[in-house]
């Protein structure tokens, strides 16, 4: 069974490898978290070294799935800068490896990140997710809230143009 954990920078990079198998991975089988096709071995370590320095500047936390003393899966908090909006933070690049998803996998992740919210000081959570989707149905039966959706907002990792659904939860929510 795995388990979910915060990892800090040094971790993350003590697991770049692993990190890098799993968004190569998210990426080729279509996944949309900010990349196209081809992954190269440059996108994916300037990628993984810049969110190491996010933790370390207390810009973003990671949660990670973790089976076997391997990762499986992950997911970013990052937090807002405007003074005015600190109370919000995104959700973002969910992912599972294609080889472990449908175990329910990224619905922990979020979970655990719904759980967070007291102790990270976050009062609500958004999230984008391609709409029709399966993170789209997973986010919606966790009370996520549709506000909208934005026509072509971005491409596929091949190259379509695809409609995204953003989604919020507050405190109050996860709490009742
Ligand atoms: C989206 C993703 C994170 C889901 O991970 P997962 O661990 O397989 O998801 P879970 O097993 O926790 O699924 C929970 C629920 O989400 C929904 N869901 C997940 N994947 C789905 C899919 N491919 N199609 C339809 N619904 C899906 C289902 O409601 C599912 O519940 P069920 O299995 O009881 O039917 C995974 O497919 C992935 O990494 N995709 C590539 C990266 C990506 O596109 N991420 C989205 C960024 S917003």
């Amino acid at each position: 069974m795995f388990e979910i954990r915060r990892l800090a920078a040094a971790e993350v990079l003590e697991r770049k490898q692993e990190f890098e198998w799993l968004l190569k991975d998210a990426v080729e089988v279509g996944g949309t978290v900010g990349f196209m096709l081809p992954m190269t071995e440059d996108k994916l370590d300037r990628y993984w070294s810049g969110v190491a320095r996010d933790l370390e500047a207390g810009e973003r936390e990671l949660l990670a799935a973790i089976e076997h003393g391997k990762v499986i899966g992950a997911f970013q908090i990052a937090y807002e800068k405007a003074e005015s909006v600190s109370h919000r933070a995104d959700l973002q690049k969910l992912m599972v490896h294609s080889s472990e998803q449908r175990r329910g996998v990224a619905r922990a992740l979020l979970v655990d990140a719904l759980e967070r919210m007291p102790a990270l000081g976050v009062a609500m959570y958004t999230i984008t997710t391609m709409t029709g989707g399966g993170s789209e149905a997973l986010v919606r039966s966790l009370l996520f809230t549709r506000f909208g959706v934005m026509p072509h907002y971005g491409l596929t990792p091949d190259g379509k143009l695809h409609d995204a659904s953003m989604h919020y939860i507050s405190r109050p929510a996860v709490e009742e």
